[in-house]
């Protein structure tokens, strides 16, 4: 899997507040965080250094897994809302004018935007922007207003909205309650799924992916880890209000590969099927290449067509 890269200057505005604040201090807040997520609850981040906690740990990884997601949106967008922005991870995706809204007054503003201090269960009257998106915020809201947000989030994306959860299965469950609203209004899902009919994980297994993350060395000493990267899985879906161009198929995990065949499971419009490749197969060097995540083209050719299971 590939290494997903943060911005230097992010990574450097991370660093300098973190710096304001001792080892210690900044391990005793990532505790607090773990603990909060274990719980399932939403973290506390009304101390600045919580909130700093937050930047050097969680911080880079939102950033990727946002940044992944708004990589399927197919248009260069004029305008961008971030609902539950947080340190603004949107600013540094989004390749336009941003506007934030969050209720928390202590986040930083790394990167110029247009800041709301605001609360997402009853927002103030604001501007349709071509693209909408909420990230690791709907897992803090209740069902009732969580349903109203997606509303009104859909209401003011002119082109586009854009939602991350975690990829556990509360956070797909979250998405794809999102995905059935989004069509009932009428969107036009246009990834990560191939079809805007019901999905055929939904009750029996949790739609997500993987984005890979440089840890710091900071990172490292606050998390107890050791390795210098780390997986974070993330559920997504970006909505269209038009013109959505679905994959034919998507790689729903990583491909198992074998010395002359590699296996492939795919969400595909009718059903999730397991392909074969073989390598006298002319797709076996896009197959090579393929992670999890990636489109895939559905149709197998003939002599594959049936899964060798072995
Ligand atoms: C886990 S953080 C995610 C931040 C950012 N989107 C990211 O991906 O890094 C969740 C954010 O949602 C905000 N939030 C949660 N409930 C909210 C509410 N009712 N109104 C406004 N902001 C809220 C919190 O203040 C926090 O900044």
């Amino acid at each position: 899997m590939q290494t997903a890269p943060l911005p230097a200057e992010l990574l450097d505005a991370i660093l300098e507040t973190a710096s304001r604040y001792s080892t210690a201090e900044l391990a005793a807040a990532a505790a607090r965080l773990s603990e909060a997520y274990r719980k399932g609850l939403p973290p506390r981040l009304n101390s600045a250094v919580d909130r700093a906690a937050y930047l050097v740990t969680r911080l880079p990884a939102t950033y990727a897994a946002l940044r992944r997601a708004a990589a399927e949106l197919p248009f260069q967008p004029g305008s961008w809302l971030d609902l539950g922005a947080g340190a603004g991870a949107a600013a540094w995706v989004a390749p336009c004018p941003v506007t934030l809204v969050d209720q928390n007054p202590g986040w930083p503003d790394f990167r110029p935007a247009t800041r709301v201090h605001a609360d997402l269960t009853k927002l103030p009257d604001l501007e349709p922007h071509d693209v909408v998106s909420i990230a690791y915020a709907l897992n803090e809201l209740t069902p009732t207003p969580r349903r109203w947000l997606i509303d009104e989030a859909w209401r003011l994306a002119r082109r586009a909205l854009v939602l991350v959860e975690p990829g556990t299965p509360e956070g797909f469950r979250h998405v794809v309650e999102a995905r059935k609203q989004l069509i009932e209004a009428g969107a036009e899902i246009h990834a990560p799924c191939p079809h805007s009919a019901p999905c055929p994980l939904e009750g029996t297994d949790w739609c997500h992916f993987a984005v890979r993350v440089e840890r710091t060395r900071l990172h490292r000493q606050l998390k107890g880890g050791t390795l210098g990267y780390e997986d974070e899985k993330f559920s997504y879906v970006v909505a269209l209000r038009g013109g959505a161009r679905p994959a034919e198929g998507r790689v729903l995990r990583h491909p198992e590969v074998q010395r002359n065949l590699i296996r492939l499971t795919v969400c595909a419009p009718e059903r999730i099927e397991v392909q074969t490749v073989t390598r006298r197969d002319p797709r076996w060097r896009a197959a090579r290449k393929v992670s999890w995540g990636d489109r895939w083209p559905v149709l197998p050719p003939p002599e594959t067509s049936v899964p060798d299971e072995d």
